[in-house]
């Protein structure tokens, strides 16, 4: 068995972490307990491309009690925890190619080491595997079912290559369905947003003022989470309707140049790119701390505040201090990628249940619907 993981010493470790977070998933684990019986994903390949994480390894066991042959690869260079990624090794038989903080070749070295085993599904969580097979791998589409995508950015992304026709396969976006994104998007990124935060800088949330960019089920959540932190929040949303629902959720809503004047606590939640660019910068207060939770680094232009930047230094582990050149501080948490899974261990077991469920449902699904299903994204059949 082929495999890329950081200490197999980790193992032992991170098997008891995901026997926890496997107490938190009882939905999950019916399912895992059918497929065993049932073997729905008899001797299919499946490639995951999935934050490596505690609640992960419960799906690819799951995956793998159907019957299924699973590889899984990082879905961010950042968010691997690696006693997880060398438990899924030594005690699951699971290739796995992941290792936190690995650099941009390595990341896509391992989309590619996953994708050697010429699966007959993709799992995504952002869209790499299909937007690497899509340019890179053309010879395995013929033989893929379809996939299933994890997050709303992987979704946009999918719908995009789908309506320009260019999509090659079925796609299940996992997001969609309610029973994923009412739950862990608001409350799953809520939670685990904030805690990001605050293992990565301890600071006090209590009479703070964080500015949420973006409304959408994420940043609904983290807006809502500070508030019962205490802190002040504002909302900054260019989508009017968004804009006034969270007035009447009770948030300050502004534009980025006036919120500049009051945040501390900046959390980027778009999914769209330099949100907080240059010209925010230099307008913030000093000491002023930027993060991100979306799915991609870019929300924050961090190229142009390392070009503008006179001095940088790590001050703790995903904290970086960059001075400007007027001598004013921002910090920078977890180089910009999400913050929740960076600096924390992403969304708790019983939320990320409800969506591992819809992911494992999904594959099953797949393969029995596989002669029906058109190259177009579907959303989960509600039923
Ligand atoms: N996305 C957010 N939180 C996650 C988690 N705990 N596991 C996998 N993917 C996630």
């Amino acid at each position: 068995m082929k495999y890329d993981v950081k200490d197999m010493k980790l193992a032992e470790k991170g098997k008891l972490r995901i026997e926890w977070a496997g107490a938190q998933m009882p939905v999950l684990n019916l399912i895992k307990n059918r497929f065993l019986k049932e073997k729905p994903l008899k001797g299919l390949k499946i490639a995951a491309c999935l934050h490596v994480t505690t609640e992960t390894a419960n799906l690819m066991k799951t995956l793998k009690a159907g019957g299924a042959e699973v590889v899984i690869c990082a879905s961010n260079p950042l968010s691997t925890q690696d006693d997880v990624a060398s438990s899924l090794v030594k005690h699951d038989g699971i290739s796995t190619f992941a290792i936190k903080g690995e650099d941009h070749k390595t990341y896509y070295g391992h989309i590619m080491s996953a994708l050697a085993v010429k699966p007959v599904i993709t799992m995504d969580d952002g869209a790499d595997l299909v937007s690497t097979i899509h340019t890179k791998k053309k010879e395995l589409i013929d033989d893929i079912i379809g996939g299933t995508e994890e997050t709303t950015t992987g979704v946009i992304r999918l719908k995009s290559m789908a309506e320009k026709g260019v999509l090659a396969y079925p796609i299940v976006a996992v997001n969609d369905a309610q029973t994923k994104h009412f739950f862990d998007n608001r409350y799953g990124t809520g939670q685990s947003t904030i805690d990001g935060i605050i293992r990565a800088t301890n600071l006090l949330l209590a009479g703070s003022t964080m500015v949420v960019v973006g409304y959408g089920w994420c940043g609904r959540g983290v807006a809502m989470r500070a508030k019962g932190m205490g802190a002040n929040v504002i909302v900054t949303e260019i989508d009017p309707l968004k804009a006034i629902e969270a007035a009447m959720d009770g948030f300050q809503v502004m534009t980025m140049s006036e919120a500049l004047k009051h945040g501390q606590i900046f959390v980027t939640l778009t999914g769209d790119i330099h949100v907080i660019r240059k010209e925010h910068f230099l307008k913030m207060k000093d000491g002023a701390v930027v993060c991100n939770s979306g799915h991609f680094n870019v929300e924050i232009d961090i190229p142009s505040l390392q070009k503008m930047s006179r001095k940088r230094r790590m001050i703790r582990e995903f904290t970086e201090e960059y001075t400007l050149p007027s001598g004013k501080r921002v910090y920078l948490l977890g180089e910009g990628r999400l913050i929740n899974l960076a600096a924390a261990e992403g969304h708790p077991a019983s939320v990320m249940d409800m969506s591992f469920a819809n992911q494992a449902l999904s594959a099953e699904y797949l393969v029995s619907n596989a002669a029906k299903l058109e190259k177009q994204v579907y959303s989960v059949p509600k039923h």
